[in-house]
């Protein structure tokens, strides 16, 4: 007789129970798709579904709706702040959205510090620029000097070797580079004549070429650049003192032009990339600055009253020794480039101490501070030495509030101190 193949199994199951042997699971017989319909399908599971659904897309467009853009830069500044904490954020991060003053966009979150800038200084090296590191290093700036150490000294920032936010590169400005940074302080070019006639033509170059470069780089990256032109923009100057709007009185073709008419040219340059690239720029007119790193033979009158009187030589007084110039402390200028550069305006800025002296009354304050029986020796002048110097600086003081604080006769003994360890030291190894 035949039996139903379900009885069969049944009964097989039993007879092995039966028989001593351990019951297993039985492969699964029923279809899984039309048992899984009916589950659904039954006690209005399906409704409670859509309706868990509907709830939580509801909660979701309410809190898209109610977040604030500051809260979602916190989500971006916290996992900055999480990369930072392991060393990644400046090398990996480029695309951390950056306002134009070159700040993190968005509010800071509470507790989270403001993450320092990163700081191209082109001739930090040399002599202002190495004082500029320094307080942009004080204040919490990755800082990378470029200089190709034309007339700067690796000495004038071994004091900061190994620093982590320091990178120097030597490189010419004659050249392309690319840099992701935030803001450029470009002041690349020999200062002193002797310096900067020394190649004439490598010296406008510097400042036509050169400057093109950093605008172009400023440009590419989105980079506020500071421009450190000069006073020497005046010329010879018919008008006393100098204000910004004055034109100058420059000799195109003189033996200064490579310096005095490639500083003008790169003005022009700055400005024409801020009308035309909608580039932030600033321009300082720096006045005659001096202090400790300077370089000790480079023909600046400071330099050279104080190494003469140190090296008991005479001081040598060019002309008649009647012509004015005004000298401004280096940190002075430091604070009044920074100033420049974190505040709204454009410029052109004079940057320089108002207070004017004539070459015989230097010498003057030369001797009081080093040698009183140092003696002056006159000498003819060289060609384009302008007659008069000084700066008006009502602008800067007004829309920067910036105004010099050390007088030469408190700043010349810093000097003279960083002079006399440099002139000392080397006749020692010598
Ligand atoms: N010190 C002043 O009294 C004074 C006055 C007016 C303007 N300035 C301007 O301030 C800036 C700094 O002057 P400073 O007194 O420190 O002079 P400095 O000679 O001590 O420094 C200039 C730096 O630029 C570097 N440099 C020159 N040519 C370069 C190039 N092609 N590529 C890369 N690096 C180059 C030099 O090696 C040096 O480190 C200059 O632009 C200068 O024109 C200075």
């Amino acid at each position: 007789m035949m039996m139903p193949a379900s009885e069969l199994i049944c009964r097989r199951g039993h007879d092995e129970e039966a028989a001593g042997y351990p019951s297993y699971n039985k492969p699964q017989t029923k279809p899984l798709l039309p048992w899984l319909i009916r589950y659904v399908m039954g006690e209005q599971r399906l409704a409670f579904a859509f309706l868990g659904m509907a709830i939580a897309s509801l909660l979701f467009l309410l809190l898209l709706h109610n977040s604030s853009p500051s809260s979602s830069t916190t989500t971006t500044s916290s996992s900055v702040a999480h990369l930072a904490a392991v060393g990644l954020a400046s090398r990996h991060l480029p695309a951390v959205p950056v306002n134009r003053l070159g700040g993190p966009t968005g509010r800071v979150p509470l507790g989270l510090k403001r993450k320092g800038l990163r700081v191209v200084v082109t001739g930090g090296a040399g002599f202002v620029g190495s004082h500029l590191v320094d307080r942009l290093l004080a204040r919490g700036d990755s800082v990378i000097v470029v200089d190709n150490l034309f007339t700067g000294r690796k000495e004038n920032l071994a004091h900061h070797a190994g620093h982590p936010r320091l990178e120097m590169i030597r490189h010419d400005v004659v050249q392309p580079i690319l840099l992701e940074v935030d803001q450029i302080y470009h002041l690349a070019c020999p200062a002193s004549p002797v310096h900067y006639k020394h190649n004439p033509v490598k010296t406008i170059k510097t400042n036509v070429v050169g400057t093109l470069n950093m605008l172009g780089l400023a440009k590419r990256v989105g980079a506020r650049f500071l421009l450190t032109s000069t006073s020497e923009v005046y010329g010879d100057p018919l008008q006393h003192p100098q204000v910004e709007t004055y034109w100058g009185n420059v000799n195109p073709i003189g033996v200064r032009s490579c310096y005095d008419e490639g500083k003008r040219t790169a003005e022009t340059l700055t400005m024409d990339y801020h009308r035309g690239a909608n580039l932030e720029v600033r321009i300082a007119r720096i006045f005659n600055t001096y202090g400790p790193r300077m370089c000790i033979d480079d023909g600046r009158v400071v330099s050279n009253f104080v190494a003469q009187a140190l090296r008991k030589e005479p001081l040598t007084v060019y002309g008649d020794g009647k012509q004015t110039r005004s000298f401004q402390y280096v940190s002075d200028l430091v604070e009044g480039l920074m100033k420049l550069m974190e505040g709204e305006h454009v410029g052109p800025f004079n940057l320089g101490n108002p207070g004017e002296f004539t070459m015989l009354e230097l010498a003057k304050v030369v001797q009081d501070t080093i040698d009183p029986n140092a003696r002056i020796e006159f000498r003819p002048n060289t060609a384009d030495d302008p007659h008069k110097r000084k700066p008006d600086i009502s602008r800067a003081k007004e829309l920067l509030g910036w105004e010099p604080k050390v007088s030469l006769r408190d700043g010349l003994p810093l000097m003279v101190q960083d002079f006399r360890n440099r002139i000392f030291s080397d006749q020692k190894t010598n």
